[in-house]
């Protein structure tokens, strides 16, 4: 079965501080997935209002765009069969505090009721927002 598709990663900006950028990028290439593009940046604010653009109003909008700025994230374009699902699933559920043991965010991750916004990870969730994100970090 081919299903080719590439996504985006973010290593964000707590997996950065926290020096977990070679343990997840070394989960991705474990799993077989192709590192294909990747670089480090401060997100300026424009970016990071597209790029949530569909969290736009929610209460945790602005607190989620303020840590996304709090540091530099690590960008990487991903590509393999049914990489936008695989990654997700790599990264496991949301909330850190629940996610499943051996995924990115039940192993690393920390409790949300102490730090939430973290969770270590940002993967797009479909093939729109995949091309959609690419474009806007990859341009
Ligand atoms: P979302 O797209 O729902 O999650 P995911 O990253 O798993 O695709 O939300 C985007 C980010 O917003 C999420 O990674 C962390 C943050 N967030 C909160 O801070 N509080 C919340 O209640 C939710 C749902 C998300
Ligand atoms: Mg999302």
């Amino acid at each position: 079965m081919s299903d080719l598709e590439e996504t985006l990663v973010l290593v964000k900006p707590d997996g950065v501080a926290r020096q977990l950028t070679g343990e997840i990028l070394r989960r991705i290439e474990s799993k077989g997935y192709e590192i294909v593009d990747l670089k480090m940046l401060t997100a300026p604010r424009d970016l990071l209002d597209a790029h949530y653009e569909e969290h736009q109003g929610k209460p945790f909008f602005e607190p989620l765009v303020e840590f996304m700025q709090s540091g530099p994230v690590v960008a990487v374009r991903v590509a393999g069969n049914g990489v936008i699902a695989g990654f997700r699933s790599l990264a496991g559920t949301t909330d850190p505090t629940s996610a499943a043991p051996g995924t990115i965010r039940g192993d690393l991750g920390r409790d949300w009721g102490l730090k939430v916004q973290q969770n270590l990870v940002h993967g797009s969730d479909s093939t729109e927002s995949s091309a959609r994100e690419l474009a806007l970090w990859f341009a």
